[in-house]
């Protein structure tokens, strides 16, 4: 019995083993509630990422309506596909040729927020490293032996590294988003229920004591 136990809690262990492996990875703080950085995060996504990344359970109108962009300036500047406002943010790579190409289908990105988490997308986003044995010349100090290219090279010879690193923390920004798209929805209205209970504290309150003044 005790070997059944110890080897389950093994098991739930080695996920955060295998993780843990290799550098320590740097924390990022995002803030769910910036939208102009949140949107800053969609532009990037949809110049670099969407190529080969699908977030196809998230739809171009909610991302809009979410992050205050209007439907005009969506479809001009963030539709790049030809897709209507209505259509899943689906990538045009189709998943046999992606496979063909990079060895392994570019996985859909609308929760690897959730799965890999914030600080681990921000240290692979920023963990490419020259390798010429590999086939895009690039290897991860996060995800080892990686299939994808550093599609961010352009921006990273472009800017300034605190510049860059602060269009990665933007570009993270938004998977978390997309990950939970109701999370600020739901802190708001957190703080209704809260006030409201408060409210209806006061008043049941004010109800028992006129109720127990007849019965004493
Ligand atoms: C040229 C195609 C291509 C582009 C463009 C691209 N990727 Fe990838 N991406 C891949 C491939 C292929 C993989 C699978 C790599 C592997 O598993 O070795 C991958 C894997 C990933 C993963 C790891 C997922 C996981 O959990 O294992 C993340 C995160 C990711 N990409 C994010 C991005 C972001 C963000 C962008 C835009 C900045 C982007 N990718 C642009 C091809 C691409």
């Amino acid at each position: 019995m005790i070997k059944v136990i110890l080897l389950s809690c093994l098991m739930c262990l080695s996920p955060a083993v295998v993780l843990a492996q290799g550098a320590p990875l740097e924390r990022v703080d995002i803030d769910l509630a910036d939208k102009s950085a949140l949107q800053d995060g969609a532009r990037t996504f949809v110049n670099y990422c969407m190529g080969c990344h699908s977030t196809q359970f998230q739809r171009y109108e909610r991302v809009a309506d979410d992050l205050g962009i209007s439907h005009e300036q969506m479809l001009k500047e963030l539709v790049l596909t030809g897709a209507k406002i209505g259509d899943p943010m689906t990538s045009s790579l189709r998943a046999s040729d992606g496979k063909l190409w990079f060895g392994v289908a570019p996985p859909d990105l609308t929760l690897v927020a959730r799965v890999r988490g914030n600080d681990w997308l921000y240290g692979y986003l920023r963990g490419f490293y020259p390798d010429a044995t590999r086939p895009w010349g690039v290897n991860n100090h996060v995800l080892p032996d990686v299939g994808m290219p550093n599609v961010l090279e352009p921006l990273q010879a472009r800017l300034e590294p605190a510049q860059f690193d602060a269009k990665v923390r933007n570009l993270v920004g938004f998977l978390a988003y997309s990950a939970n798209p109701v999370k600020v929805q739901s802190q708001r209205i957190g703080i209704y229920v809260l006030s409201y209970l408060l409210v209806f504290l006061g008043f049941a309150f004010m109800l028992k004591r006129e109720y127990w003044r007849d019965v004493r």
